[in-house]
């Protein structure tokens, strides 16, 4: 996938993401904003009740959404023959997509009432989502290639050394910044810092970086702009890469209890939700069949 049918694919995510949730805000706000007393006399309550038309299609479309976003992510990182299929961040992308856009469905199938023993499912659901993003931050901050598999610590170095080289090589950089970049060292490894020490350090050095770029921008007020981009991007991905290897064992820690924490919640949303799901059918909840 080139750059602009990158752009193209998370665009797609973001104009289906928003137009799906404005439907739904438009066509229901009067209903939803109503006390749960008063709804059943409300003429939309047939069709957004959780067990009404598009009520309880959004609970299965929502569901659906999930269960395809989590296998075909996990499916595609484990099976071998598998690989070639497309880079693992993509899929991951993919993933976001389908375990944002499907809860957001399930909330409006809860028509905002959370009682029972299927509101353990729905917090589990809130929790994995919210959790989702503090892993992807910390996924975000250890050093992957293109397609999104992590790099050996060889391969780290390699990447370190040849950014340097090629910032040095561009022949415009002053030799302050060239300084300033080739002694940006911030790392908390083998100090035995606590998590909330590496936290401060971690933030100190992202304002350290941003004060790096920022004298850099001023001294390339007059270059071109597709090479002031250019050499922006360049340092930026040096400064941040630096930045991922002082953090790293901090990161992969990090992440190792952040599996730990994700996946339960996970597992116990999708069990309460089957066992939710075996209770309305019983009960002669069809949907549309
Ligand atoms: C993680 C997924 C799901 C969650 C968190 C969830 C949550 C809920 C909640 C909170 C309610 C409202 C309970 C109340 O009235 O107080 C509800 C009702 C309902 N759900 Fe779900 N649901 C999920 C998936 C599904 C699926 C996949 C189906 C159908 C296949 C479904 C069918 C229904 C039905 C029929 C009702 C209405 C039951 C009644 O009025 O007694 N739900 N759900
Ligand atoms: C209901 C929603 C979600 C469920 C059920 C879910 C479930 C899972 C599961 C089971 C895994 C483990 C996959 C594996 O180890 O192969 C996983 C990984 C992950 N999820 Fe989610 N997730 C949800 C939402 C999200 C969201 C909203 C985000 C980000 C904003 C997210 C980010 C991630 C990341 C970064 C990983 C780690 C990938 C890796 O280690 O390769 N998830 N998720």
């Amino acid at each position: 996938m080139n750059n602009t049918l990158h752009k193209l694919y998370i665009g797609s995510f973001f104009v289906i993401g928003i137009i799906s949730a404005s439907l739904l805000i438009i066509n229901g706000h009067n209903y939803y904003s109503s006390p749960v007393s008063e709804r059943f006399w409300i003429e939309q309550h047939n069709s957004l009740k959780p067990s009404g038309s598009i009520g309880h299609g959004l609970g299965i479309v929502g569901t659906l959404m999930m269960i395809i976003g989590v296998s075909s992510y996990m499916i595609r990182k484990r099976v071998r023959g598998l690989f070639n299929i497309g880079f693992l961040k993509h899929w991951l992308e993919f993933h976001i997509f389908m375990c944002t856009l499907g809860p957001v469905f399930v909330l409006f199938h809860t028509a905002f009432k959370f009682g029972g023993i299927v509101s353990i499912s729905f917090w589990s659901m809130v929790a994995v989502v919210l959790s989702g993003f503090a892993g992807r931050f910390i996924y975000l901050q250890i050093p992957r290639s293109i397609k999104g598999n992590e790099l050996s610590l060889k391969e780290i170095d390699e990447l370190n050394v040849s950014l340097q080289e090629e910032i040095s090589k561009s022949g415009i950089v002053s030799p302050r910044i060239l300084d300033r970049v080739a002694s940006f060292r911030r790392s908390v490894e083998g100090t035995g810092a606590s998590l909330g020490e590496a936290f401060k350090s971690y933030l100190a050095s992202g304002r350290e970086a941003g004060s790096i770029l920022q004298q850099l921008r001023a001294e390339l007020a007059n270059t071109g702009t597709s090479e002031k981009k250019h050499l922006l991007k360049l340092v930026g991905s040096k400064l941040s890469l630096t930045r991922k290897i002082g953090f790293l064992k901090v990161m992969h820690r990090l992440f190792h209890y952040w599996h730990i924490f994700h996946l339960p919640f996970a597992i116990s949303m999708f069990v309460i939700m089957l066992i939710h799901v075996a209770v309305t059918i019983i009960f002669g909840y069809k949907w549309i069949f």
